[in-house]
């Protein structure tokens, strides 16, 4: 008892100690303002659900509440399990192929709602729904109207543009059986060096207030009118509350310092709107307020948005969000629900947390009551939107019009927003518009590249691994442009290297960040590093060719040296499938008249100094290049001088790549024993490296500082090897001490082939024991016999990998 007591003091004097500075975490719900939905309470449809929850057995309940993803779940486990809700992650597609038909989208819904109503043993029928990242568009299909990412359309300011975007998605996601969007993303996003910026609409709260309430009226439909959440809607889902875009130093995941005040002010801004449009469901963050995760803030959860700001609907959580609120594991966490968490977002450990929940509310940990609260919002939910009697996905108001999907009228929509999203920065000497009669050079990899310009959640999780083909009637920037200057006349050139035969009369240089999601786009600094663009910019200026530069990117970067370098300067932001929108504005008539004036607005200020990563309007010392709000047009006759272009001392990023075509720094790469390491050609000059063992020996890649691998961790990434086996294996190979033989022993050889195991199937990387937060070796690759392999990428990426090798 005694030493408890002692303890616990000391606890206490620890915290107090550390925490004197900060402000109390203490919320006040007086101080929140109270928001009445639009949406009226209906008492049918309580009394209906009342009386549904009073045949409900438990074990139907707690299928309710349990969201696993569809790779990871059968339509016969929905049947037993009762299960009310599947979602598809960014990269899960129906039967995990990549290149799933909307067909294969909705025969897959077909199946999943069947087994939710087939309950002829006397059970209750619920219909389930699926989540979907349709995050600008329906951005998981092929073929499907991909808009610009959020952050373009902030730019627009054009709430009714946004209302119709929304309705657009939703009768695309309609076609495939899909009822649940996870969008839009409401944060305010107040560090670009976060990788979810472009996800944000601006770093303006009031005006993610405005174009949140219009995106969720287009998904859902006109509140109070007839056709909310009809057969052409889906329900929206706001997320993730509260404050993601406020973490420190940008980390997503990361942990919120802001006072009550700032998050009432500037991050519940997008759910007030949303909630003004009667917002059905809404996702919570994997990040932190003060220290601990939202997934377990139940003042938040449930005293503030449930309770003052009056939301009636679903409550969804994260990605195993409620396996990072302290105590609680993936597969168990009472805290979480008990906060107000009403589905568990579960992708893989479904199983294990439906059974615990079970046991926690029979145990009374988790309260019958809360139970009975969360099922009835679900409930609630899917009666309003009229699921129990509206069939089967495909027998549905849009089932299967798979001529629905990247119409013309849905293309022109999006190349509409593109036109509106993209901000003039500098327009020296009128170099824009391009006469139409002109001769123009297009080049930069951005050019003719439609993933490039579609950027995170595009196809695949991280928007990676895509080519032109797999986007069916999109358009390139390039096309555009080639398109709109041949019809007048002109003459268009691409070029992969900017080299050209015949001079051209100016050159647009598409270039800029490539597609990242979530964490793999978090940035140290927001310094744009593109040497091979800005050497590109050099030498066409060199050759006396007018520049222009189209800059993609997920957020506004420190580019002084690429504005220097450019006659004219378009932020384009990440503009999705209908690249000719560009052109739209680029490209004047015949003339040189401009067919479409520019009209973005920046949404978020533009950096003047490489450090300034926290950059808003409004904060003290304010000083951008380009203020909020700024942006050109063809009126404005501004110079812009040439700009300093001194970093200030700012360290470059560290990206998720160890080694392609050479080790990244800061890793460093070594071999020792009895190995040979030579440099090699491979796709890229001097792309790879041969290793050779003729004995016992290893090659690591390491680095002199610990480096925190827990996010990459805690993410399920893979270390990822691209490589070409030589020489089969002699004795055991070990990589990072995992035994790695037999899936050497399978490559062919002379094939390149990729290696990939999770990094939670390591037991630890030297010099970190299981700690993936100091990891210094993360690549060592051992054996002690012959060996012979190339190598020419090593990095942390997603796989379709489960197990461990080995096990
Ligand atoms: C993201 C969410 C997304 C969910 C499902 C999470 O990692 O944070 O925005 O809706 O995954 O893909
Ligand atoms: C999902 C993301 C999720 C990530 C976590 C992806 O496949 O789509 O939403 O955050 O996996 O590992």
């Amino acid at each position: 008892m005694m030493l408890i007591r002692v303890v616990a003091s000391a606890v206490v004097l620890l915290f107090v100690t550390v925490d004197s500075t900060a402000r109390p975490s203490v919320i006040n719900p007086e101080n929140w303002p109270q928001v009445e939905s639009p949406v009226r309470r209906d008492p049918a449809i309580e009394k209906r659900v009342t009386e549904l929850l009073a045949r409900m057995t438990l074990e139907e309940k707690i299928g309710q509440v349990i969201q696993p993803s569809i790779i990871n779940v059968t339509p016969a486990d929905v049947k037993n399990y009762h299960l009310g809700s599947i979602l598809n992650g960014g990269g899960g597609w129906p039967g995990d192929v990549r290149k799933a038909t909307p067909a294969d989208w909705l025969n897959l819904a077909d199946a999943f709602f069947d087994a939710s109503m087939d309950h002829a043993d006397g059970g209750v029928a619920i219909p389930v729904i699926w989540g979907s990242d349709a995050v600008h568009g329906h951005s998981n299909i092929v073929g499907a109207t991909l808009f610009p990412q959020n952050i373009g359309l902030g730019a627009t300011r054009n709430p009714a543009l946004l209302r119709r975007i929304g309705e657009v998605t939703a009768v695309e996601m309609r076609t495939t059986g899909i009822d649940w969007d996870f969008s839009p993303v409401v944060a305010v996003a107040r560090d670009d060096r976060w990788g979810r910026t472009y996800e944000s609409y601006s770093e303006d709260p009031e005006l993610v207030r405005e174009l949140a309430r219009k995106m969720v009226e287009g998904l859902q439909g006109p509140p109070r009118a007839k056709g909310f959440l009809g057969g052409d809607r889906v329900i929206a889902a706001a997320k993730h509350f509260l404050g993601d875009g406020g973490t420190e130093e940008g980390k997503d995941q990361g942990d919120n310092l802001s006072s009550e005040a700032a998050l009432r002010d500037i991050h519940a801004a997008g759910y007030i709107g949303a909630l003004q449009a009667g917002v059905q469901s809404i996702m919570v963050s994997l990040s932190s307020w003060r220290g601990e995760k939202m997934h377990g803030q139940k003042t938040l959860l449930t005293d503030i948005l449930k309770k003052r700001l009056g939301f009636d609907g679903i409550l969804v959580g994260d990605w195993n969000g409620h396996g990072q609120v302290s105590g609680c594991s993936n597969a168990s966490c009472a805290k979480a629900f008990n906060a107000g968490i009403d589905i568990f977002m579960v992708p893989e450990d479904w199983k294990a947390l439906y059974d615990n929940t079970l046991a926690q509310v029979r145990s009374g940990e988790i309260p019958q009551k809360r139970l009975d609260d969360a099922v009835r919002r679900i409930l609630r939910v899917k009666m309003r939107a009229g699921l129990f009697e509206a069939g089967k996905p495909s027998a549905r108001p849009l089932g299967g019009q798979f001529a629905r999907i990247g119409t013309r009228e849905h293309r022109d929509v999006a190349r509409q927003a593109v036109r509106e999203s993209i901000v003039l920065l500098k327009n020296n000497n009128a170099t824009l518009p391009i006469a139409g009669g002109k001769h123009v050079l297009v080049t930069g990899d951005g050019a003719d590249n439609i993933g490039k310009q579609s950027g995170g959640w595009t196809l695949t999780w991280q928007g990676d691994g895509n080519t032109n083909a797999d986007f069916p009637g999109g358009t390139s920037i390039w096309a555009g442009i080639r398109s709109a200057i041949e019809s007048a006349g002109g003459r268009a050139t691409l070029s992969a290297d900017g080299s050209f035969t015949e001079k051209p009369d100016v050159a647009v240089i598409v270039f800029g960040e490539s597609p990242y999601a979530e964490f793999q786009g978090d940035r140290k600094t927001i310094v744009y590093e593109g040497e091979d663009d800005l050497a590109l910019l050099r030498r066409l200026r060199k050759a006396g060719i007018p520049t222009v530069s189209l800059f993609l990117s997920g957020r506004p970067m420190w580019v002084n040296p690429f504005l220097n370098e450019s006659d004219a300067f378009v932020a384009a932001w990440l503009p999705g499938t209908e690249g000719d929108g560009v052109a739209d504005v680029l490209v004047g008539d015949g003339e040189g008249k401009p067919r479409h004036d520019f009209r973005g607005k920046l949404a978020f200020s533009w950096p003047k100094l490489a450090t300034q990563v926290v950059l808003n309007h409004g904060q003290t010392k304010y000083d951008p290049l380009f203020p909020f709000g700024f942006g050109l047009t063809y009126k404005d006759a501004k110079t812009l001088a040439a700009l300093p272009v001194d970093t200030g001392g700012v360290q470059l990023s560290r990206p998720g790549i160890l080694f392609s075509g050479g080790v990244v720094a800061p890793w460093k790469l070594a071999a020792s024993g009895a190995v040979t390491m030579k440099t090699v050609d491979t796709d890229v000059q001097e792309g790879g490296r041969s290793v050779d063992w003729t004995g016992a020996g290893e090659v690591t890649i390491r680095n002199e500082q610990p480096v925190d691998l827990t996010r990459e961790s805690n993410d399920d990434l893979s270390l990822v090897i691209d490589l070409m086996m030589r020489k089969a294996p002699a004795a055991p190979v070990l990589l990072n001490g995992v035994d790695i033989t037999s899936m050497l022993r399978v490559l062919p050889l002379g094939e390149w082939k990729t290696v990939s195991v999770r990094l939670r199937c390591f037991e630890g990387f030297e010099g970190a024991g299981t700690k993936m937060s100091r990891v210094r070796v993360p690549v060592r690759l051992a054996t002690s016999g012959q060996l012979g392999l190339t190598f020419s990428r090593v990095r942390f990426a997603r796989t379709a990998q489960t197990g461990c090798p080995g096990s």
